[in-house]
């Protein structure tokens, strides 16, 4: 099954770049506390931009490139592919973005690990794809910075 973790800020932007648009600690942990020994799975541009190796996960890369082979990551060239052959499996992959990747996984996903930051910051990518009406909130946490949401897909949420 597929979930996502995104954080966006009021104008639902989170990205500029190639990086993110902010430096938010509470953030990062919670990012950390949601990934860790877990499946994630991100684009080429976010995982060349990461300041730092992400510890401890199963790291999915999606790029066309033939001759792109990072150490220690796995490289996935047929996202549609990957994403049909493991949706239905219990198995959690947490989709870690950038926008090209949420916009072609967010029909899959089936949870949601969602910080909104409450500032409103200059950025170059959206997170166009992404509406609070597919969601049931589950859990709703608020921090100094930004209010944090765990989603479950809606039965009629866009859906696959
Ligand atoms: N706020 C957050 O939570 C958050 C999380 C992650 C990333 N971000 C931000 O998002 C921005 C990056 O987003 P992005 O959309 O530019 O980059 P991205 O999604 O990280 O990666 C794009 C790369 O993946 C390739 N790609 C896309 N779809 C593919 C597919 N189906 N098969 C193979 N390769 C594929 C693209 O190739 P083509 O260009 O040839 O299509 C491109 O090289 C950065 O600013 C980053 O900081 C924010």
């Amino acid at each position: 099954m597929f979930s996502f973790s995104v954080a966006f800020d009021s104008n639902q932007g989170i990205g500029i770049n190639g990086v993110l648009p902010w430096h938010i600690k509470e953030e990062l942990q919670l990012f950390k506390k949601n990934t860790l020994h877990k499946n994630i799975l991100m684009g080429q541009t976010t995982y060349d931009k990461l300041p730092g190796k992400l510890k401890n996960r199963n790291i999915f890369v999606v790029s066309w490139e033939e001759a792109y082979q990072p150490e220690g990551v796995t490289v996935v060239r047929d996202l549609i592919g990957f994403l049909e052959e493991n949706k239905d499996h219990d198995t959690e992959y947490i989709i870690c973005g950038g926008a090209s990747i949420y916009n072609q996984a967010y029909p899959y996903c089936k949870r949601g690990y969602v910080s909104v930051i409450k500032d409103e910051y200059k950025v170059d990518t959206y997170l166009d794809c992404f509406h609070f009406e597919d969601w049931n909130k589950v859990e709703e946490v608020e921090y100094d910075k930004f209010i944090y949401y765990l989603l479950e897909r809606k039965e009629d949420g866009i859906n696959r």
